[in-house]
């Protein structure tokens, strides 16, 4: 290998790059169904009213956390809490429970990333296309519970992430996050105009945006907090991979203000997107995966040239799925080739190759493993409640409390200012503030409701 590439860690070049791959990081399935599922069924406006304080009381002051103790000491998260926690208290264990959050999001992550690859190919052949939700629901179906189909097409989008990553961080995410994001928005603002401008649109648009508080209750809380930790990236060391590539010279508050906006603006015109179509084609506003594979396909088959709108809504989804995807399996490979000593090729493919196998369990657990219940959930669900209802709590809750009580405000002052280059002492009074008392007992919070769940 050559020496000069081992003495200068690669990071993030430019500014641009910098936003363009956080925001990538941020933007993903989490926009196009979860945003305005959970709008559609929470009030509409007055929901996105709590979704953005419990932004800025949440999840902004994590990520500013992440980023700027992942960028004081330039190494993976298992490194970077062991290197700031003072004498041998055992913070580097929230490094290595992000580590395996990451790892573990990834697992069925992918398997639904895989589906709307899939579906793009899909749709590419006219007789897969109806307006009926019986027979979009049937494609759907079939798929999932196809053991050959689930495995191939969760495997293609490893492989396609795994070769974005060993190509590096300049050149291979910097590189790719500044094609993908463009495209993204292109696409978004194209599908939104279509969906707008449809007779009937009217009545999405109120749905989405008219505010009913009498549907404001102590779960509506406590979703917004849970959307608002996921749509940001918290609590799986993804953040702090990322801002150990960030520039010194890089404002982190301004910076994650931005991607904050940016991501929101993205969940607002999906939900643009889909509503008006949904009401004006006369459609139910179903949640949860039944909206994305289901509902929309038939939505958009039947606008007018919906053979187009179909595919670029799915090529849509799966440009904002790979921004994340990359930045997930960032945080392993980070961590496999630092610690390990490891080539970034050698730490990509064990990583790639570990989520195969990992993610076949989940790939699976609508066909051959769907008798296999452990704690009485799929593999698929298992996953998913241990990484949104243990794992990111737990490790956005350590994170603010390392941050703010253990290493505190002078170094937070320090790295926040960029050495006292910025002007920014307001602000960071402000998020320090917000981190040592608000933040911390919102996500005991969190974490309360979701391991002690409803009922
Ligand atoms: N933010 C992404 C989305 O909305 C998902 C995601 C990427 C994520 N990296 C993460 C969620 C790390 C939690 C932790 O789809």
């Amino acid at each position: 290998m050559n020496s000069n590439k081992i003495k200068k860690r690669d990071g993030f070049r430019t500014n641009l790059g910098i936003i363009a791959a956080t925001l990538g990081s941020a933007v993903g399935l989490g926009n196009i169904w979860k945003f305005p599922s959970l709008t559609g069924s929470n009030g509409g406006a007055s929901f996105i009213m709590i979704y953005l304080v419990s932004t800025l009381l949440v999840g902004l002051p994590i990520m500013i956390s992440e980023i700027m103790m992942g960028r004081r000491v330039k190494a993976n998260a298992v490194t970077t809490m062991q290197t700031l926690s003072p004498g041998r208290q055992p913070w580097w264990l929230v490094g290595v429970a992000g580590t395996l959050a990451s790892f573990l999001i990834m697992v069925f992550y992918t398997e639904v990333a895989g589906w709307v690859y899939a579906y793009i190919f899909k749709f590419f052949s006219a007789s897969a296309l109806s307006n009926n939700p019986a027979v979009t629901s049937g494609l759907f179906l079939d798929m999932i519970k196809d053991p050959v189909q689930a495995l191939a097409w969760q495997w293609i989008v490893l492989l396609l992430v795994g070769f974005i990553i060993v190509s590096g961080v300049s050149n291979g995410i910097e590189k790719w996050v500044k094609k993908l994001m463009p495209i993204l928005f292109v696409l978004l603002i194209f599908v939104s105009i279509r969906s707008l401008t449809l007779p009937g649109a009217m009545k999405g648009l109120s749905f989405l945006f008219k505010p009913d508080l009498s549907k404001i209750t102590g779960i509506t809380l406590l979703a917004a907090m849970g959307l608002s930790f996921f749509k940001l990236s918290l609590g799986a060391a993804t953040m702090m991979t990322y801002g150990s590539y960030f520039r010194d010279d890089q404002n982190i508050p301004k910076t994650a203000f931005k991607v904050m906006l940016a991501d929101l603006t993205v969940s607002m015109l999906a939900g643009m997107a889909i509503f008006p179509a949904v009401f004006a084609f006369g459609f139910e506003a179903s949640a949860g995966p039944a909206l994305l594979f289901i509902t929309i396909p038939a939505v958009f088959a039947s606008m007018p040239m919906g053979h187009v709108f179909v595919i670029l809504f799915f090529v849509l989804a799966a440009v904002a799925a790979t921004g994340a995807m990359v930045s997930l399996l960032e945080v392993p490979v980070a961590f496999f080739s630092e610690q390990f000593k490891l080539s970034r090729e050698k730490a990509t493919f064990i990583t790639v190759l570990a989520l195969m196998i990992m993610g076949s369990t989940a790939a699976l657990s609508e066909s051959l493993l769907s008798g296999v219940k452990p704690f009485g959930m799929s593999f698929f669900d298992l996953y998913d409640f241990l990484t949104s209802n243990l794992l990111m709590p737990i490790g956005g809750l350590c994170t603010a409390i390392f941050a703010a009580w253990v290493w505190g405000f002078p170094e937070i002052k320090k790295e926040l200012s960029n050495q006292g280059a910025l002007g920014n002492q307001f602000y960071i009074k402000a998020i320090y503030t917000i981190l040592k008392w608000i933040t911390p007992i919102l996500v005991v919070i969190i974490l309360a409701n979701g391991l002690w769940p409803k009922g």
